[in-house]
């Protein structure tokens, strides 16, 4: 207890002093404004951000990322969308339709299988990307019909992948059918309850197998004591694999026992309480550097590793799905205990990570940028976090 009292004090104190300094560039930029509106900050980061990733990485005529793969170009169009659903605009509205997973979203005889090769993360990226997609579409009143039967096509050849003969249930990572994850099954708990919401709450399949993945994922020993999800299952021992415990995973079965608590109606709050848990750890865990995340591959600065074009997209993910997770919770309270440090990760990447340009490096918790790697994963990973913040940060931030 008075450990972590004497903790958090220093981090409350630089927390502030971060929040000045942000508030001190922001008027400076706000001096030119006829009108300025420092509330709307973090909003205007996500613009600039946006626009420089599109302008810099978006390759129109292949409808990708230029250095960009599948499960980040997913997710990077996710926040597109979700960029345009927060700030209520239509920048973007065009580029779904264009990009090589809407063209295959939208051909009906699209072969899944082929398309994502066996991967199962992958495939629910997508879904993720197709459904925000859909919420976009469907907020201008235009047909997504498409987009949702391609989703659920998607989620299929997913669903099959469970088995229940290594490990006592589970999706299996990839069609190798060798390793049993945190992240395609955190994932599938996540579509599984989204799909039966989605669908009207009337397949119960659906909410038979996010019931049935919850069971078996939080039982399944990949949580440690420290609250903290590792990589995966021994698929010998079905104990857990003790490898990285990265920090997407925390995040995104937060978001998938959200989505699980609104499908089964939302009167369990121990959903509630159980998703917190690994927030919670994530916040006070090594996987932070004052109140920053950092990911364990995030040690360029003192000479250490960088993280890989994966990895730099994980910090942005934690911040994603804890957008989710409050927006499924629906709880001021919840959303109350979470408001600073998404305020915080949005400060760090606006005054660490982000250059003039409003490129994001990937490491968030030092300064100038602290060694960082470029490129669209690291981009849209800053945009996440101020996109999240945009909707649950601490508006003290941006207002004076
Ligand atoms: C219900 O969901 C399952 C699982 O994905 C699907 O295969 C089935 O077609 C759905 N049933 C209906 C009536 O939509
Ligand atoms: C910001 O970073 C990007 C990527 O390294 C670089 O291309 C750009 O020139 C930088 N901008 C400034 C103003 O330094």
């Amino acid at each position: 207890m008075d450990q972590q009292y004497a903790r958090h004090v220093p981090e409350m104190h630089f927390l502030h002093l971060r929040k000045l300094v942000l508030l001190a560039a922001l008027s400076v930029i706000g001096a030119n404004a006829a009108s300025p509106q420092r509330r709307q900050c973090s909003q205007n980061d996500a613009n600039v951000i946006a626009v420089e990733l599109q302008h810099k990485f978006w390759d129109a005529s292949s409808g990708s990322y230029i250095g960009g793969e599948l499960w980040t170009d997913a997710n990077t169009l996710e926040d597109l969308h979700n960029l345009m659903l927060l700030t209520k605009s239509n920048t973007y509205e065009t580029i779904a339709d264009g990009s090589y997973i809407g063209r295959a979203a939208l051909n009906p005889s699209t072969n899944w299988v082929t398309f994502f090769g066996g991967s199962y993360d992958d495939a629910q990226w997508v879904i993720l990307a197709l459904w925000k997609i859909s919420d976009y579409k469907a907020s201008l009143g235009q047909d997504y019909s498409q987009y949702m039967k391609s989703s659920l096509a998607i989620y299929d050849m997913v669903a099959a992948e469970w088995d229940n003969d290594v490990c006592g249930g589970g999706v299996w990572w990839s069609s190798a059918h060798t390793y049993k994850n945190a992240i395609t099954n955190e994932l599938f708990l996540l579509t599984s309850a989204q799909a039966y919401t989605r669908t009207g709450n009337k397949n119960e399949t659906y909410l038979q197998n996010a019931l049935k993945e919850y069971k078996w994922l939080m039982n399944s020993g990949m949580q440690g004591t420290d609250g903290l999800f590792n990589d995966g299952l021994d698929s010998t021992t079905c104990k857990n694999n003790g490898q990285t415990t990265w920090t997407y995973n925390q995040a995104v079965v937060s978001s998938g026992l959200g989505a699980l608590y609104v499908a089964d109606g939302r009167s369990n709050k121990t959903l509630l309480a159980q998703a917190q848990v690994s927030l919670d750890a994530t916040m006070h865990s090594a996987l932070t550097d004052n109140d920053i995340l950092k990911e364990s591959c995030d040690d360029a600065q003192a000479g250490g590793s960088l993280c890989d074009h994966d990895q730099e997209l994980f910090k942005g993910l934690w911040t994603k799905h804890v957008q989710y997770f409050l927006d499924a919770a629906d709880d001021t309270s919840i959303t109350a205990k979470y408001s600073d440090f998404l305020t915080s990760q949005h400060v760090a990447v606006h005054d660490n990570a982000m250059n003039a340009t409003a490129d994001v490096g990937s490491v968030w918790y030092a300064p100038n940028e602290g060694g960082s790697e470029w490129g669209p994963q690291p981009s849209a990973s800053g945009l996440e976090a101020v996109l999240s913040a945009t909707k649950y940060g601490d508006k003290i931030a941006c207002s004076a």
